[in-house]
């Protein structure tokens, strides 16, 4: 079998290498000298590109190094999506691979998509296009004004195979009219890779160079819907000003907000505040490691909310919505939008010790990549 797998955005990385590890050790133990290895194609599309966005992940995940790089870079939403699929279509044409595979819903995920689901190989080979599978299928925010609901829709309504992570993921589908026997509950291969990436990460020096010894929260805030926004970043910004009074705040900040806060002149103002940190973006492991030991986190982050969860540590997510309602129903995660009224008072109760009970969701145990292979071999076969 031959498998491209598309790597193209931050988050995807974490997905991407928790398959990778399966098919690795799939080929090292498959069942028999007769059955075939999965020869594994990584295409990266360059929608991340920045060291810290993309190449320290492959690093510190040991992630192989992609085979392709397309090098498509940042644009508008439509000029990276068409140029990731003109780039991407020739690729495809040129190694006609059995299985195409797509994690997440990021740009890259929706444009490769695309491309295979209406490709035509050259007459002879034995399919008429690549089989696709989606990783992490089925979650809705139910809010089209997110650029990833959309991406998410169409790259599910296009697949073949539906890897889900949580049960409301089926319900979703099947109400879009998926077929159940599509819908494949392997977990989270996101939760994979934290399990595996874990004992390493507690090993980050990062909190000793900053001096950190006391209590913290993490912060992190990306979403267009909050950063694109003048005043609504600036109460935001403003609030956690408020919150490190109280709580020490460690900001990561990405690209799209750096850019934005010195647009509107509130970097400085977060510089000087004694008891916020601002930081670049963080690779994997100092990032895990400051997760797990954070007293709660600030975030609109969809990935973030499930690491969270997993790990038992409080999430405050400032966002109207989630995808991830497991999060919610089962984990530590609290949805309270951007009113800074309501993102004090869930800070000040989880300080107080009084956040809620929470549990790991099903199949969050470190082995969903192997479900996929297995179920991928199985449906191939
Ligand atoms: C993308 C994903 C989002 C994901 C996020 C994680 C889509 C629609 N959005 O959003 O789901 O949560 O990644 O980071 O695919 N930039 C750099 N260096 C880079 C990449 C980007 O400086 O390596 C800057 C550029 O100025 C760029 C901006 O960040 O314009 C935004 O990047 P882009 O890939 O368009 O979207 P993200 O906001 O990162």
């Amino acid at each position: 079998m031959k498998l491209i797998s598309i790597a193209g955005a931050r988050p995807n990385f974490m997905k991407l290498a928790s398959i990778a590890d399966a098919i690795e050790n799939y080929n090292v133990n498959k069942p028999s000298y007769f059955t075939k290895a999965i020869d594994h194609i990584i295409v990266h599309t360059g929608q991340h590109y920045d060291n810290k966005m993309s190449k320290s992940f492959f690093e510190d995940l040991g992630i192989p190094k992609p085979s392709i790089n397309l090098e498509v870079g940042s644009g508008t939403h439509a000029v990276q999506t068409a140029e990731i699929m003109k780039r991407f279509e020739k690729v495809l044409l040129q190694e006609t691979p059995d299985v195409l595979l797509v994690v997440g819903d990021v740009n890259s995920t929706i444009a490769c998509t695309l491309v295979a689901a209406k490709i035509q190989y050259p007459e002879g080979h034995h399919l008429k296009r690549p089989i696709i599978v989606h990783v992490e299928a089925g979650l809705r925010s139910f809010d089209r004004e997110m650029p990833e609901e959309i991406n998410r829709i169409l790259t599910d309504s296009l697949s073949d195979h539906l890897f889900i992570t949580e049960e409301s993921a089926t319900i979703n589908l099947q109400k879009e009219g998926c077929a159940p026997e599509k819908i494949h509950f392997v977990g989270n291969v996101m939760i994979d890779t934290l399990k595996n990436h874990l004992a390493k990460a507690k090993r980050s020096k990062l909190l000793d160079e900053l001096g950190v010894t006391a209590p913290f929260g993490l912060v992190t805030l990306h979403r267009p819907s909050n950063v694109d926004q003048p005043g609504l970043l600036k109460s935001l910004i403003e609030c956690l000003v408020d919150i490190s009074r109280d709580l020490k705040l460690i900001f990561p900040v990405h690209p799209r907000t750096q850019h934005n806060l010195k647009k509107l002149g509130l970097t400085q103002l977060l510089q000087e505040t004694d008891n916020i940190i601002l930081l670049d973006p963080l690779g994997y492991l100092d990032f895990l490691n400051l997760i797990n030991r954070a007293a709660l986190i600030l975030t609109d982050s969809g990935g973030i909310q499930e690491e969270a969860t997993y790990l038992g540590v409080s999430c405050i997510t400032l966002r109207e919505n989630t995808e991830r309602p497991v999060t919610i129903t089962e984990g530590t995660n609290y949805l309270v939008g951007t009113d800074t009224g309501k993102i004090k008072k869930t800070v000040k109760l989880i300080l107080e010790g009084e956040g809620k009970e929470s549990k790991v969701p099903k199949f969050w145990d470190g082995k969903a990549g192997e479900r996929i292979i297995k179920t991928l071999i199985e449906a191939f076969n």
